[in-house]
């Protein structure tokens, strides 16, 4: 049994990949990607609940309970006696199997999760960001966190060789999100971000963003803002567990309110920092 590699034939047990793993084939599986805070986990619950709505959107088979993927992330800490800044990866796959489309019979699900340092994008935060604008050409089913990421790759990519941080999506000219990120505008005190609707990931933190601007007297408008909008943006920002809550300050090549960050955005900065703690 001999598989063609980049290098030369190799039998396949000497793979160091899985052979025919659906993950690897088709995309056949979801992920999260959850922060912690000097050890501790932000945000674990809304990570978990997503991880299970995003499994049985796809009629995947997470291998542990919801308590017990308490208790593994958990010793998956204690285990690497992490203390500092971090963040988890975790994906399941639907198994390994011989090729077809349509899913096996008698698979298991592959889980794997990872802990990794990630200090906090202090300076960045401080200063803000450029992004790019780009078509959001995904799939309509963006809530679930599938490894189907190579729309997303390819944005992130771009705006990269532009030395920008992040791509801002549209669909037909209306804001969708970012390739990793939600994406947020504010104009006349009022904030506005995509509605959580299937085309859009729903962020863990996009949920806390919500709550921020109740307890803040915020309006909290989901309604979408389109590409033309934002150049007249009074403030700008995009939020994942990984880059926070982080300031746009110029998009495609032209600064934002001359580049400098709006109160909101400081607002919201400052109650992420508290509610993190
Ligand atoms: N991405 N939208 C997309 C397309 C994302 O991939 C992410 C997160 C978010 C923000 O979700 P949350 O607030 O739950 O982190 C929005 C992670 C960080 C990643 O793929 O690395």
């Amino acid at each position: 049994d001999y598989v063609l590699t980049e290098a030369k034939f190799v039998h396949k047990d000497d793979l160091n990949y899985p052979f025919e793993e659906r993950g690897l084939q088709f995309g056949d599986g979801i992920y999260e990607v959850i922060r912690v805070y000097e050890g501790r986990y932000y945000l674990i619950e809304e990570h978990v609940e997503r991880l299970f709505r995003s499994a049985e959107a796809v009629k995947l088979k997470v291998p542990f309970s919801k308590d017990e993927m308490y208790e593994q992330l958990n010793e998956l800490l204690e285990k690497n006696q992490i203390q500092q800044d971090a963040k988890i990866y975790m994906q399941i796959t639907r198994g390994s199997a011989p090729r077809d489309h349509a899913f096996p019979l008698n698979v298991t699900s592959n889980l794997y999760a990872y802990v990794q340092d990630l200090p906090r994008k202090i300076d960045l935060m401080a200063e803000g960001v450029s992004a790019i604008t780009t078509p959001d050409v995904r799939w309509d089913w963006c809530y679930i966190k599938s490894l189907n990421l190579l729309p997303n790759v390819i944005a992130k990519q771009k705006a990269s060789e532009q030395g920008c941080f992040e791509a801002i999506l549209h669909k037909d000219g209306e804001v969708t999100e970012c390739s990793s990120s939600n994406a947020y505008f504010v104009r006349d005190g009022k904030l506005y971000t995509h509605p959580a609707k299937e085309n859009i990931l729903h962020g863990c933190v996009r949920t806390r963003i919500k709550q921020f601007c109740k307890d803040e007297g915020i309006p909290f408008v989901e309604e979408t803002f389109r590409v033309e909008d934002i150049q007249h943006a009074d403030e700008l920002f995009l939020t994942s567990s990984t880059a926070e809550v982080m300031p746009i300050v110029k998009v495609d090549g032209n600064l934002i309110q001359e580049g400098q960050v709006g109160p909101i955005t400081r607002k919201m900065q400052q109650k992420y920092e508290q509610d993190a703690q």
